[in-house]
C-alpha cells in the first residue's frame, strides 16, 4: 500500500475514539439526516456505499433513514467505533475494511454512494472518481460533501488538533487544504456525472464554524452518473 495512505489510516485509528466528540458535523445529526432524507429519499429503499466511513456518521444516518447501507474505510479504528455504534443503534450496516481505491465490490453494485470529509484526504482523487463511477450503476447517485478546511492565511499546524502526521503526507494529497463547491462541480464534470444539486443551503446551522479558519465553506452536492 502507498506509504501516504499507511499513515493516514494510521493516524485515523489513533484519533478514532476522540473523533465524534471532536467532529462537530457527527453532533449535527438531525440536520444531516434531514438533508440526506431530501437528496436521498427512502423509499425505494436503495443499496449505499459510504466512502471513508470513519466512525460511521454518515452510514448510520443513511440506514435510520431505511436504506440498506455498507460502509468502507482503511482505519481498523474508525471501524471499530462505527461497528459499536451501529449496535448500539440497533443499525445493520456491513462494514469493511479496505481502500476506496480499490474496494472489492462488483461493477454497478451500488444505487448511492456517499464520501463525506473524504476527498480532502486522498492522493488520487481522480482515480476514486474512477472508482465511483465504476461501483455505481447507470444513473445511480453520487454524494459529495467536503469544503476549504485551510487557508494560505492558516498554517496547518493551527488546527484544532495535533495534525503532524498529515503534514507529512500534505505534498501527496492534491486537496490538502480542502475544496470549494465549485472545485467539486469541476471534477464531477470532468467525470461525466450529470444533474447536480446543491443541498449546503438547507443547512440552517454552520457545521463547521469552529474551524482554526473560522466558517469555512462547504458544499454538499449530489449528481447521477449518465445512463450510457
Ligand atoms: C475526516 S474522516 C471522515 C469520516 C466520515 N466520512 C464522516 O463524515 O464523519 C476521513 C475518513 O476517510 C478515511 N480514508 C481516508 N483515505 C481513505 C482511503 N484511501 N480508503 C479508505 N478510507 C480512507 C479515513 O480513514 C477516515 O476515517
Amino acid at each position: 500500500m502507498n506509504a501516504a495512505k499507511e499513515t493516514i489510516f494510521g493516524y485515523w485509528t489513533r484519533w478514532a475514539p476522540n473523533f465524534d466528540a471532536a467532529a462537530s458535523h457527527v453532533r449535527y445529526r438531525t440536520a444531516w439526516q434531514e438533508v440526506l432524507a431530501a437528496a436521498v429519499p427512502c423509499p425505494p429503499r436503495r443499496a449505499c456505499l459510504d466512502l471513508g466511513t470513519g466512525t460511521g456518521a454518515c452510514a448510520l444516518t443513511l440506514a435510520a433513514i431505511g436504506h440498506d447501507v455498507t460502509g468502507l474505510d482503511g482505519a481498523p479504528g474508525m471501524l471499530a467505533e462505527a461497528r459499536r455504534a451501529a449496535g448500539e443503534q440497533g443499525l445493520d450496516i456491513a462494514f469493511r475494511e479496505g481502500d476506496v481505491d480499490a474496494t472489492p465490490f462488483a461493477d454497478a453494485s451500488f444505487d448511492v454512494i456517499s464520501a463525506r470529509n473524504l476527498f480532502w484526504t486522498l492522493p488520487d482523487p481522480d482515480r476514486t472518481m474512477r472508482e465511483i463511477t465504476r461501483l455505481l450503476r447507470p444513473g445511480g447517485v453520487f454524494l459529495f460533501s467536503d469544503g476549504l478546511w485551510r487557508t494560505d492565511t492558516v498554517a496547518p499546524e493551527a488546527s484544532s488538533h495535533d495534525m503532524t502526521d498529515y503534514v507529512q503526507v500534505s505534498d501527496e494529497l492534491p486537496y490538502y487544504r480542502g475544496l470549494l463547491g465549485e472545485q467539486a462541480d469541476a471534477l464531477l464534470d470532468f467525470h461525466g456525472f450529470t444533474g447536480r444539486t446543491h443541498w449546503e443551503q438547507r443547512f440552517t446551522t454552520h457545521l463547521y464554524a469552529h474551524q482554526a479558519v473560522g466558517a469555512c465553506p462547504f458544499f454538499v452536492v449530489t449528481a447521477r452518473r449518465p445512463l450510457a
